[in-house]
């Protein structure tokens, strides 16, 4: 991968504070960007920050912020803004799922899921998306899920969530196909984060079988960020689970899949 075409930009990152976010933002670091990490604990965002300047030389800024809250993302824009800076990459990573039957997940955990994973992300697009149209220049990467590909109980309203993260995506990378400016969506299967401690679900045979580790994980997505695609599915297991989806029934599929969400 080239690695200089972002040097001396700035990417923005939610969910910087662990996981896929903190990775992102040690990686871009790498490639010359500076950085505004954004997650609600600010602790977190300090560490990484200083760990980050120790090692190389760009500008770090944190900005912690609760994303779910009715109009952060607007908060947030006009908060970088404020400090005279501008996003060339967007990185819509913050997001987390809910592990369970709907039916008994209590509707305010799942309002705020929604609110982070989908309004957040859209609300961030757009705001962050004309100011890149503006200079007809920029990359926006939205996290998805391999969820997104299938029906998947015990994950029904999250997964939900990221088929309208991937589809919205994919088509916004279509709208944006005459400009400089483009919106790639990253697909992740179970990666080692902490997702699975806030989803509240112990991982499964299938899961450990397959767990991907997060450096190789970003290091796909920012590939197929800079090559501006629309979507990539992080790792060749993850793509064939994908890829095999179109094949068989989504009945066969939500059945397969509650099998290897719940098999221990
Ligand atoms: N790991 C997987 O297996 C997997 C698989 C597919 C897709 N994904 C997706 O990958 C993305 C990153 O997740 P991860 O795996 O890195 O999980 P993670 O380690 O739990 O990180 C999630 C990040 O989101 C932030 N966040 C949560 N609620 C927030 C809020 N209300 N406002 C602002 N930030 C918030 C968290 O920071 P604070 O708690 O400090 O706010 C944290 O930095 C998510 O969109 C997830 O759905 C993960």
């Amino acid at each position: 991968m080239n690695t200089y075409p972002l040097r001396g930009k700035t990417a923005l990152i939610t969910g910087a504070s662990s996981g896929l976010g903190a990775e992102f933002a040690r990686q871009l670091a790498t490639m010359g960007s500076h950085l505004i990490l954004v997650a609600r604990r600010e602790k977190r965002l300090q560490q990484l920050s200083q760990e980050i300047a120790a090692q190389h030389d760009v500008h770090v800024h944190i900005m912690p912020l609760d994303l779910a809250v009715v109009d952060a993302p607007q908060t947030l824009h006009q908060r970088v803004r404020d400090a005279g800076l501008a996003a060339d990459v967007l990185i819509n990573n913050a997001g987390f799922g809910l592990y369970g039957e709907h039916a008994h997940i209590p509707w305010e955990q799942e309002r705020q899921m929604l609110m982070l994973d989908i309004v957040a992300l859209m609300q961030l697009t757009k705001l962050f998306l004309g100011d890149m149209l503006q200079r007809d220049k920029g990359y926006i990467l939205q996290l998805s899920s391999i969820g997104a590909y299938q029906p998947s109980p015990t994950y029904a309203a999250y997964s939900a969530a990221k088929t309208c993260v991937l589809y919205f995506g994919e088509a916004l990378n279509y709208e944006l196909r005459h400009s400089n400016v483009s919106c790639t969506v990253l697909s992740p299967g179970v990666t080692a984060t902490e997702f699975l401690q806030v989803s509240g679900q112990q991982p499964t045979r299938y899961q450990r079988l397959f767990m991907m580790q997060s450096p190789e994980v970003v290091r796909i997505g920012l590939k197929a960020m800079l090559k501006r695609r629309p979507s990539v599915v992080a790792g060749n297991m993850n793509a064939l689970v994908a890829w095999s989806n179109r094949c068989i029934p989504r009945r066969w599929s939500a059945a397969l899949t509650h099998r290897l969400m719940t098999m221990h």
